[in-house]
């Protein structure tokens, strides 16, 4: 039996503005995970169970279903040359919540790569810039137009500085001079990422110079608050975290219950919060400390927040 795993992540400064080309910065969220078990099997062809979900499908039927379960196993059978595959079952499972800007579909992907590549005798090739990429090809698939940047994080899992572009994305490492420490508040509302991309998209069309601009002080902010996670200074990060909130609110990616959970953290001492991914629900992040912890988490739990997760990053 193989299993293997993928964190979920949240992006710290720059989400939607990553897509047109301006820096990122994201974070692997260690404690919430994908897991894919493989196991070999006595009767033929390849089963793919996800008991969570109540889905138990043939390799078959995912791909007539256009599932990314078997976009993964063909990425993988592309890249091993392996046409035949032995009989087996794979079983994911996930506590990311689906839909809710963790991260959770690549994570999910990076899992089946990693595990498959491993059971069929490529472990060695599964490294984190290799699954990257075979993640990444399955995410163009279902997410339109990727950054490349959840693919990055889950399969790296450090804390990443990203620009997207040609002929390779820019993908770096920092040092975290003081830790940070995150509260990850869920509205408890799914959204599609896809969506919130899309129409992005056609905003960006029907609106160009508005959202180049909106893009550019995304990626100004990046830049600064790398610095300033470069020199641990805490107070620039909080406050850089509110800009890119209300730059994100401008693109039209907040909703009133996001709002209402960087609000609330704001007001109960966070030194920043922002939403964090594709945004109109999914997740927020707040910037804590030892001292503003506790009643942060208190208030985002009476805002609203279904679960409240604590990320330190180092
Ligand atoms: O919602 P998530 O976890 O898939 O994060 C999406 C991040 C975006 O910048 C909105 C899209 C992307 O591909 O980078």
């Amino acid at each position: 039996m193989v299993t293997a795993t993928a964190p979920g992540k949240i992006i710290l400064f720059g989400e939607h503005a990553v897509v047109y080309g301006r820096p990122a910065i994201a974070s692997p969220l260690s404690q919430i995970r994908a897991t894919a078990k493989i196991e070999a099997a006595q009767t033929p062809g390849v089963r793919l169970l996800a008991p969570d979900l109540d889905i138990e499908k043939s390799l078959e039927t995912t791909l007539a279903d256009g599932d990314a379960f078997g976009a993964a196993v063909q990425q993988v059978q592309a890249a091993t040359g392996i046409t035949e595959l032995p009989p087996m079952t794979i079983t994911v499972s996930s506590q990311i919540p689906i839909a809710g800007g963790l991260g959770s579909g690549a994570a999910i992907t990076a899992a089946v790569i990693r595990a498959l590549a491993t059971f069929l005798g490529f472990a060695d090739l599964a490294a984190p810039a290799w699954v990257s990429e075979l993640t990444y090809e399955v995410e163009k698939i279902y997410h339109g137009t990727p950054s490349g940047i959840d693919n990055t994080v889950v399969a790296y899992e450090k804390p990443v500085y990203f620009v997207r572009q040609q002929p390779q994305n820019r993908i770096e490492t920092f040092a975290v001079k003081r830790p940070l420490h995150l509260l990850v508040g869920d509205t408890g509302i799914s959204s599609s990422t896809k969506l919130s991309v899309g129409d992005v998209r056609r905003q960006w069309q029907a609106a160009p110079s508005i959202f180049e601009a909106l893009f550019d002080e995304c990626g100004q902010i990046a830049e600064a608050a790398r610095a300033a996670i470069e020199n641990g200074d805490l107070a620039l990060i909080g406050d850089l975290m509110n800009q890119n909130h209300l730059v994100l609110d401008k693109m039209t990616v907040s909703s009133p219950e996001l709002d209402q959970l960087v609000e609330a953290a704001q007001q109960a001492g966070a030194l920043g919060a922002k939403l964090s991914g594709g945004g109109r629900g999914g997740n927020m992040i707040a910037l804590v400390t030892a001292d503003t912890e506790t009643a942060v988490r208190q208030v985002l739990l009476a805002a609203g927040a279904k679960h409240v997760l604590c990320s330190v990053i180092k």
